[in-house]
């Protein structure tokens, strides 16, 4: 959505849309380890897959707001308590 202000610097909002552009990038590629998660880890339809290896849009995966697009809660405080 914010390649186009990748390599914008000259100034005026151009930084901080370049900022945007790579906070972007992280959030769509950089490895998030995910486990402990009730609604994934302990989920019979995924086979309790002990961790995952996911990024933030695993979750968050609804275009252009974030949220998550399936009816399905998750708890991400961890199992143990
Ligand atoms: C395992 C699933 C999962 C992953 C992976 C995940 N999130 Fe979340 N995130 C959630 C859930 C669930 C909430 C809602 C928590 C609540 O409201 O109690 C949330 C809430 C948030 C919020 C607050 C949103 C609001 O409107 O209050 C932000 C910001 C956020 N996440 C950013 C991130 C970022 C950045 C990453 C990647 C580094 C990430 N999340 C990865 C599940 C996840």
């Amino acid at each position: 959505m914010f390649d186009a202000w990748q390599n914008n610097h000259d100034g005026g909002y151009g930084q901080a849309r370049a900022m945007i552009a790579a906070g972007e990038k992280l959030f769509n590629s950089a490895p998030v380890h995910i486990t402990g998660v009730r609604g994934l880890n302990d989920n019979p339809a995924l086979n309790y897959p002990p961790e995952i290896t996911g990024t933030c849009t695993t979750c968050h995966d609804s275009f252009n707001i974030g949220n998550h697009s399936l009816p399905l809660p998750l708890d991400i405080a961890p199992l143990t308590r």
